[in-house]
């Protein structure tokens, strides 16, 4: 069991809509119980459900995150995208970078770097994504692609403190396989080794369910979870922090 502070992101992903509101009033419920225990709770859900999620939130302790963001620090005529202010603006007090999914769109570490180095400036905290395919944990990169993803994407960034990094392996994401808890404990000591000063929090991401959390909870190095489609069932969503704390 554990005692300390862990956070519990839901990133709802392109799911959800006005209807699912609804479904919020357990978590707002359970957000104000013992049971709760230590954990802290945000929920990232689209752009286009930020406000009222927040209007949702308004008298209760869960934090709200964007999934993205784009890189300009500055309004500009950028078709469909949103900037790190409009965030903060509208009540996000988090934001989700580097997504494998977004990756897979063609965000490089370089672009990456820039959107964290703006999103803090809008002083925003940032959920900074990281993980290895599955060709390359075959072929034995899984160190060498964090430690590029880690190097470029937080190049010049000397307070590291609003950041928290996650470690989400993409064979993970999805596919309901989660990683051994040796290669797991091993892999976010690396990534806490790579920072001489005190590391950022560390979560895990990848096929989270209240069934697995059990094991996933035990590995003591872990400072919270990034869960996916879980966190779409405010029942699930919850069972994972109860399941944390009992
Ligand atoms: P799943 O929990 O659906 O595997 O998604 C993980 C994820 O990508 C969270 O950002």
């Amino acid at each position: 069991m554990t005692n300390k502070y862990m956070y519990f992101i839901a990133n709802w992903k392109m799911f959800g809509d006005l209807k699912s509101l609804k479904s919020l009033d357990k978590v707002i419920k359970f957000s104000k119980s013992k049971n709760i225990g230590k954990g802290r709770l945000i929920y990232c859900p689209p752009y286009t459900l930020i406000s009222s999620f927040w209007k949702k939130f308004k008298n209760c302790q869960i934090d709200i995150g964007g999934q993205n963001c784009h890189e300009s620090e500055n309004y500009g005529p950028y078709t469909g995208f949103v900037n790190s202010r409009m965030l903060k603006n509208i009540g996000a007090n988090y934001v989700i970078i580097g997504h494998s999914e977004n990756r897979e769109q063609g965000e490089n570490d370089k672009l990456i770097n820039l959107k964290i180095k703006n999103a803090l400036k809008a002083k925003l905290k940032v959920i900074f994504c990281i993980g290895e395919t599955l060709v390359e944990k075959r072929k034995k990169k899984t160190q060498s692609i964090l430690t590029k993803q880690i190097k470029v994407g937080l190049y010049k960034i000397k307070n590291k403190s609003n950041i928290f990094i996650a470690y989400e392996p993409v064979w993970a994401i999805g596919t309901g396989i989660v990683p051994k808890s040796e290669d797991l404990l091993k892999t976010i000591k690396f990534i806490k080794s790579k920072f001489k000063d005190k590391p950022p929090k560390i979560l895990y991401g990848g096929s989270v369910n209240p069934h697995n959390i059990k094991i996933l909870k035990e590995i003591n190095n872990i400072d919270g979870f990034l869960i996916g489609g879980a966190s779409q069932s405010s029942k699930k969503f919850i069972d994972i922090v109860k399941k944390t704390y009992t």
